[in-house]
């Protein structure tokens, strides 16, 4: 179990957009440490991406408005510092790559160029240095013939190979924070993989911290130290991959558990997670999950608060831990 300071720690952060009845991420929390890989799972529409985008200053300011919480980094709180200021981290200290690597590409400049400018704003190099420094990034994201690349244009690469190079462009200045925001799921199936393979590894060579949103389970279970299970805005579980899967405490982790055969938890507990998320402005009051939650009952018209229940593993459940709940129930 990590113990070293946090290099991002995230605490009741809540997101709303203008003109919204409720906040679309509410009173989130979760720390990544050095080294480690926090994977962010949840349901479509549950506020990852938006949450992901806020830290690195990216949300529109007059779209979405931070109602409360702080992000620190390195002593600064991500969400109260200046643009300027958020604007010589990004790329340097923290990276983001996200799912489809065209909207962040410029399709009018070749690959090199592009991997070199990043070095040359955050690196006194100059260009000769800042080209060879992209060459060595297409070399350690395994692009075939990377010399004979540098000067090729996004459209003349796959989609896979494109996604390369965006990992390249992230990792060019040795951030010690990469956000990977669904990063394959653009992806054929194979080429996944391997990319997930991809960062997998450069992490492990670099120590890079990895906070990765997806929706693939399979990717949790192979890369993730710590995850933390998002549903409507709120964090409902976090805690070591292992317990997550092996013994999930809330209803809406034991649904997604169960919704993937080949990872799924003590069998039958629950089917599918009927229902869907609930829409902005039909938010319950209390547990966001009562309508889907095969568990409501007395008290969940109150907001449950994240609670430990073993070693750094906490759920947002009135009847957590289950089985206590269960025996309880059955007398
Ligand atoms: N500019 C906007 N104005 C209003 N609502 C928005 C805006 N952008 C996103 N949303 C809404 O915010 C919610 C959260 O979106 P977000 O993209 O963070 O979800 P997500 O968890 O990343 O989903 P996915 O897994 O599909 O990527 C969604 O319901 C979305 O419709
Ligand atoms: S607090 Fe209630 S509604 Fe929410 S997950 Fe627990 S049992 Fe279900
Ligand atoms: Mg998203």
């Amino acid at each position: 179990m990590p113990t070293e300071a946090p290099v991002l720690e995230v605490q009741d952060l809540s997101l709303r957009f203008k003109g919204a009845p409720a906040n679309i991420v509410d009173g989130l929390s979760f720390a990544v440490r050095p080294g480690e890989t926090l994977c962010i799972v949840g349901e479509s529409g549950c506020g990852k991406s938006v949450t992901a985008l806020s830290l690195m200053g990216l949300l529109p300011r007059g779209v979405a408005r931070v109602m409360s919480g702080t992000a620190t980094f390195a002593g600064q709180d991500l969400l109260a510092l200046p643009e300027r200021a958020l604007a010589d981290l990004r790329g340097d200290r923290i990276s983001m790559i996200f799912q489809e690597p065209m909207t962040s590409l410029n399709p009018s400049y070749r690959i090199g160029d592009q991997i070199s400018e990043i070095v040359l704003r955050h690196r006194p190099v100059n260009r000769v240095q800042a080209r060879a420094r992209a060459l060595e990034m297409l070399e350690r994201v395994k692009i075939p013939a990377a010399s004979s690349r540098l000067d090729d244009y996004p459209h003349e690469l796959s989609g896979g190979m494109r996604q390369r190079v965006m990992i390249a462009m992230a990792l060019a200045n040795d951030p010690v924070l990469l956000i990977a925001d669904e990063p394959t799921t653009a992806l054929d199936v194979t080429i996944q993989a391997q990319i997930i393979d991809l960062i997998e590894d450069l992490q492990k060579e670099s120590g890079t911290a990895l906070i990765m949103i997806t929706h693939d389970l399979g990717v949790v279970a192979e890369i993730a130290d710590r995850v933390c299970v998002m549903y409507a805005g709120r964090a409902v579980e976090e805690g070591p991959v292992a317990a997550i899967f092996d013994d999930p405490q809330h209803p809406y982790t034991i649904g997604l558990m169960s919704s993937v055969p080949s990872v799924g938890p003590r069998s039958g507990r629950l089917a599918t997670i009927g229902g869907m998320v609930p829409a902005i402005d039909n938010m319950p009051s209390g547990c966001r999950f009562t309508p889907r939650c095969p568990f409501a009952g007395t008290g969940c018209e109150t907001t449950p608060a994240l609670v430990e229940l073993g070693p750094s593993h906490r759920a947002a459940c009135h009847y957590a831990p289950l089985e206590r709940a269960f025996a309880e129930a059955a007398g």
